[in-house]
């Protein structure tokens, strides 16, 4: 059985460790539980899509322990400093602009090239991402489908297997997921309602808001998106083989022809680990194509198929 921690030097020095090895740790925030990975690794980032069974690679908020560490991974616009001046630490996460180059793992942000943002709050969260010295990427701590947790005890129920540690710091302040504002189109978007009200948003900036959900002009949540990861190139799933130009994408051990190899050993873990990158690698003038070679339709192979799925369709 995993191990709940009460918070002490100890607690949090071995969460630090935890999350520098690639293991999850799930830790306390002022909204919800997170369940954390190290936000620079790909590896550790699929561990977390794996750990909660969801069918898609959803882009993950990447949390900070200061507003300077969150500005080498995006840039910030006018509306962002103040935004953040305001309302950091707290349940607020802001969508910019991936800097390039970007420390965060491109499966953080699910290909898009922008990138979720989040000081957070609370009496543990600041003192374990400084202890732990990367950005750690975390979505809610619970099973895809489930309730958000709100106590450690919901965390072990739901995901005990999955973690290496859960942080307790005892039932989180506000109970409710931070709200999440698009700042990297032409105007701010509320993309997600949640513990910082739009009321609060608006008074801030003096100015009123897209919602997504409430204004159908605003964008979708990006996991909503039929394609919003697709190549310049066309892609060619289920291939056996590459046709004239094409590269391969290749998964498993019978491909010997492969441009590159989501994961020779055919783990699906490393394959949704390499997926982005190596689709950015192919993605070139030098190929006519991007052919795939079939993923199995079982653990994150169904959320790797979704991805290529919609990769695939032409807009
Ligand atoms: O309160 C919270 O925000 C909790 C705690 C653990 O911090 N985290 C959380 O993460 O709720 P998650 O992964 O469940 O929600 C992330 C939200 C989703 O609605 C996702 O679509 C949006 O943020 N999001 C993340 N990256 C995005 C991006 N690059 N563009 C647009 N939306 C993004
Ligand atoms: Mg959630």
């Amino acid at each position: 059985m995993v191990d709940i921690l009460p918070i002490s030097d100890q607690a949090i020095e071995i969460a630090a460790k935890a999350i520098r090895r690639g293991d999850l740790v799930a830790f306390p925030t002022e909204t919800v539980y997170g369940l954390g990975a190290d936000a620079t690794s790909d590896r550790a980032v699929a561990r977390i899509f794996e750990a909660k069974g969801r069918p898609r690679f959803n882009p993950l908020i990447a949390h900070f322990a200061t507003e300077e560490s969150a500005r080498e991974a995006v840039a910030f616009t006018d509306v962002a400093d103040r935004l953040a001046d305001r309302f950091w630490p707290g349940p607020l996460t802001l969508v910019l602009p991936r800097r390039t180059p970007c420390p965060l793992s491109l499966l953080v942000s699910a290909g898009l090239e922008t990138a979720a943002v989040r000081v957070p709050s609370g009496p543990l969260a600041g003192t374990f991402l400084s202890a732990a010295g990367v950005p750690v990427a975390a979505p809610s701590a619970n099973r895809s489908g489930r309730l958000s947790p709100t106590a450690a005890q919901h965390v072990a129920n739901d995901l005990g297997d999955h973690v290496a540690v859960i942080l307790d710091g005892g039932p989180c302040a506000i109970g409710l997921e931070s709200t999440v504002v698009d700042l990297s189109g032409a105007q701010p978007t509320i993309l997600r309602q949640g513990g910082l009200s739009q009321e609060e948003l608006q008074r801030a900036l003096g100015m009123r808001l897209r919602a997504a959900d409430a204004d159908d002009e605003a964008p979708r949540a990006p996991g909503m998106l039929t394609s919003h990861y697709a190549p310049l190139l066309p892609l060619r799933l289920n291939a056996d083989a590459a046709g004239p130009n094409e590269a391969l994408l290749g998964f498993g051990p019978d491909c010997p022809d492969a441009t590159l190899n989501l994961s020779d050993a055919g783990d699906l873990v490393e394959a949704a680990a390499n997926l982005f990158a190596y689709l950015h690698r192919l993605d070139t003038p030098d190929h006519a194509g991007i052919a795939v070679s079939p993923i199995p339709e079982q653990g994150l192979g169904r959320a790797i198929n979704d991805r290529l799925r919609r990769g695939a369709v032409r807009e």
